[in-house]
């Protein structure tokens, strides 16, 4: 059975965008001694572990994705030195970090791809894959083609400047396809180890996996992809079994087979995650109109896959999504904020959500960011300049901060007792005082019917037992239940009412009761 870090089992995850957090130099990006400066503040909310998007040297046409050397910090950020200070002030404060790994692709201008562009044999002509002619374009897959000396095509993983690393292929069509023991592939992942042993050494607590089921080509089933990720498990297992692994990978039947500990659920594919926060009818909304219950089969369905042992991570948002608060509003964003931190798995609060920073609207796409960008706006801390996020001018800032006078800061929410961010750490403080909600508690759907509210569940753990019942909508909701629920340990909005059978849900509420 596969060893979870016992860390995981109360973790409550970060994540930090670094272009955006804390700038400490006035340049108008944020930096690590930016994100040391704020390390009590996310201890404060309660948080206890950091995920950070990519830090290391790149052209930034992907916003970090496009890694430039895995073994130097980006210069922006600051040095190797500082990174390694991140790590060990975060542990000061009993809070791990994990690293962005970016396995699947590099940018087209990380050595390794300026080597295999050339023409003459070298020991990266094999890192990347290709075809044997730049007339022979890869079915299926884009490709980047007639920039190198090189006759072929560069098989690419995302965007066009975002070669793809050679792991081989599963299926072998035509002679370009290697298997994935030949010795370029092998190389790869053996490389893929130095990296991660590299960072883990350093002090890093583990990864969240950029693409994680994307590596194996002509993959069909991604049995390439798990033997791989098994073998790294080996590695991992021997030289570093605290580190944890999160995998972007949205099928947990495959990424905890490969060994990781969670996966996520994504905005896209078929998990209908975005039919509770992002869609024309959230079912977080005060028109009570959304659906949960689709969303509700498929996570049983996922959980079943994923096994006892496996977590799934439900996150408030992230660097490629709208943020939570673009189409959530009110007291509806506290009421989803009851329902992600009364859900099993480690959740993943996206900077800024605690507040409910908001998407920032019509502006340019920055480095690879499109219609991302508005999500990755910088953080407003305070009443000061650019809100406390940076000394530099207006103009200098990485990204725009949201224009309208009335835009949140922690500062301000953190003296009142009805805002947001009071809502966010109470829930967070609820969650760890009872096993039955942390992230290992069992779950039970007690109602999630189609169309209707409330949305309710048992969360469980040896003898304690927790109902949850949500109804973010504008009207008062009831459904069947056998027993009279005992005290509430958490609520928001009116307390529920039970008769002859039936529990009423007052309107835009959410409690944890006791049973
Ligand atoms: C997923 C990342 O979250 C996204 O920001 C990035 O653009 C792609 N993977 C490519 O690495």
């Amino acid at each position: 059975m596969r060893k979870s870090p016992k860390w995981l089992d109360d973790t409550v995850f970060y994540e930090i965008y670094p272009q955006s957090f804390m700038d400490s130099n006035a340049d108008g990006i944020g930096d690590f001694v930016g994100i040391i400066s704020k390390l009590d503040y996310i201890k404060d909310l309660g948080c206890n572990a950091i995920w950070m998007n990519p830090c290391f040297c790149s052209p930034f046409g992907d916003a970090g994705y496009d890694v430039s050397d895995y073994y130097k910090a980006a210069p922006r950020y600051g040095t190797n030195e500082d990174l390694k200070l991140l790590f060990d002030e975060a542990h000061k404060r009993g809070i791990r970090v994990l690293l962005d790994l970016v396995p699947g692709h590099t940018s087209v201008e990380h050595k390794w791809f300026r080597e295999s562009m050339k023409a003459e044999k070298n020991a990266y002509t094999d890192r990347y894959v290709w075809t044997d002619s730049v007339w022979n374009e890869p079915r299926g897959m884009g490709c980047i083609r007639g920039i190198s000396d090189r006759d072929g095509c560069a098989v690419v993983n995302f965007f066009s400047n975002q070669p793809a690393l050679n792991y081989g292929f599963y299926k072998s069509d035509y002679s370009w396809q290697q298997p994935v023991d030949a010795e370029g592939p092998k190389a790869t992942k053996e490389e893929l180890k130095n990296i991660m042993r590299f960072w883990l050494s350093l002090g890093c607590d583990g990864f969240r996996v950029d693409m994680a089921g994307s590596l194996v080509k002509n993959d069909p089933d991604s049995l390439g992809t798990i033997a791989l990720w098994q073998d790294v498990r080996r590695f991992l297992d021997e030289e570093f079994p605290e580190a944890a692994m999160v995998s972007e990978w949205g099928e947990p039947d495959k990424s905890l087979l490969g060994g990781f500990h969670m996966d996520f659920l994504l905005h896209f594919g078929p998990s209908h995650y975005n039919d509770l926060f992002r869609c024309a009818e959230p079912f977080f909304s005060d028109r009570g109109k959304g659906d949960a219950h689709e969303f509700v089969l498929k996570y049983l369905e996922s959980r079943k896959k994923a096994g006892s042992d496996g977590l799934i991570c439900i996150p408030s948002g992230n660097h490629d999504m709208d943020r939570l608060s673009r189409s959530i509003h009110g007291d509806n964003l506290k009421i989803a904020f009851a329902f992600l931190l009364s859900m099993p798995g480690a959740p993943f609060i996206y900077y800024g959500d605690e507040i409910g920073l908001r998407y920032v609207e019509n502006i340019k796409s920055v480095e690879g960011g499109f219609n991302r960008t508005g999500s990755r706006s910088p953080m407003q801390w305070d009443s000061t300049a650019n809100s406390g996020f940076s000394s530099a001018s207006p103009d200098m800032l990485y990204i725009p901060q949201d224009p309208s006078p009335d835009r949140p800061t922690a500062e301000k929410q953190m003296n009142d007792d009805s805002s947001l961010y009071s809502e966010v750490k109470r829930l967070i403080r609820v969650r760890r005082e009872h096993p039955a909600l942390l992230n290992r508690g069992e779950i039970e759907f007690v109602y999630a019917e189609k169309n209707a509210y409330p949305l309710s569940y048992i969360r469980s753990s040896g003898d304690e037992k927790i109902l949850v019942i949500i109804n973010p909508s504008a009207e008062n909701a009831e459904f069947p239940y056998k027993h009279k629920p005992g005290a509430p340990v958490y609520l928001f909005g009116e307390k529920c009412s039970f008769k002859d059978g039936v529990i009423t849900v007052p309107s835009r509420s959410a409690g944890f009761y006791l049973l």
